[in-house]
């Protein structure tokens, strides 16, 4: 009976039931001792939660089209304006969740917008940790996402201000489902992607995904986001203000040069600034354009020129 009324369900370690012992199911707890916060168990998909007073500023130089978008989004997304648009989509009987994909090549300040875009509003972070929800046993990560969803309800039901749900390098969950799958793994992926999709459809708050896939994007997610920013490479402007906002010595002139001659995103320039850092401390030396230039070449060469992603991140 209590099972039934999903009060009840079977302890749940590592994947799997112990049919020995018993515990109160998420509902129980919420609707039987309302009063009490009860710490339960994180599932491994689930990561710290980040408060947003642990993020550090970081001023983001954005190409014109991607500025404009993320500033209205940060607009949006301060919490009177926001809660003055959730209250009409309501009026309206529309959903009110609200799903933002950051999508483009890597090294552009996906990650990095996010992380400030929650700063700039006052909202925590809950990271999925995406590549778990693949690696876990198939009827457990099906579970396991749902609960995920599940917290995440839970946690802006409990907060004034709603935390944002951040899908981190989403591209394994994002990707397009395999029509007529037939092998265990592929019927897996298509399975938790729907999932997921239907948990969007729910959502009550705030979620982001960035991803590197801009081709190979299911289309049945890409029309659930409500908001899509484009992260192009920088362009020339932008990438002088990079330049010369991580390396303040560099004079203007300097940082038009780099940026003119190399085609970087802005972690490939953070990553050479932080190379100039390292040789500037051991070697007391500083900073001249060629040897950036070297570090720019060398840059290059590691990174096999455009785009692909080599090594770990
Ligand atoms: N537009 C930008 N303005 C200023 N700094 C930038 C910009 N883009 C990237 N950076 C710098 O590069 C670092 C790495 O960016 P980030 O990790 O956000 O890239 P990403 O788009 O998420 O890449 P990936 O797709 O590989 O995950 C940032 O922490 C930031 O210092
Ligand atoms: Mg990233």
């Amino acid at each position: 009976e209590l099972f039934n009324l999903k009060l009840l369900e079977f302890e749940n370690n590592d994947g799997f039931a112990d049919r020995s012992s018993y515990c109160f199911t998420q509902f129980a707890i919420k609707e039987l001792f309302p009063e009490l916060t009860i710490k339960k168990k994180k599932s491994r998909i689930i990561k710290l939660m980040k408060t947003h007073t642990t993020i550090s500023s970081k001023k983001m130089y954005y190409n014109q089209q991607e500025g404009v978008q993320i500033n209205q989004l940060t607009n949006l997304l301060k919490q009177e304006q926001f809660k003055q648009i959730q209250q009409r989509l309501a009026d309206r009987g529309m959903r009110k969740g609200f799903a933002c994909l950051f999508y483009g090549a890597p090294g552009t300040g996906k990650t990095e917008t996010a992380l400030q875009l929650a700063r700039e509003t006052g909202r925590d972070i809950i990271p999925v940790n995406v590549s778990e929800i693949k690696s876990m046993w198939v009827g457990e990560s099906e579970k396991n996402i749902k609960e995920l969803f599940d917290n995440y309800r839970l946690a802006v039901e409990d907060s004034d201000i709603a935390p944002i749900l951040l899908f981190n390098e989403a591209d394994a969950v994002l990707g397009i489902r395999q029509e007529g799958a037939t092998s265990a793994v592929n019927k897996m992926e298509n399975s938790i992607q729907n999932i997921i999709l239907q948990e969007m459809e729910t959502l009550e708050g705030i979620m982001i995904a960035t991803t590197n896939l801009t081709q190979n994007l299911d289309k049945a997610f890409e029309r659930r986001f409500l908001y899509k920013v484009k992260f192009e490479k920088p362009n020339i402007k932008a990438k002088q203000a990079i330049w010369l906002s991580m390396i303040p010595e560099l004079s203007k002139k300097s940082a038009l040069i780099l940026a003119e001659m190399y085609d970087f995103s802005g972690g490939q320039i953070e990553n050479i600034a932080r190379k100039n850092s390292v040789d500037q401390i051991l070697t007391g030396k500083k900073t001249t354009l060629k040897q950036l230039q070297e570090y720019c070449e060398s840059e290059n060469i590691t990174k096999g020129g455009e785009g692909k992603r080599i090594g770990f991140r």
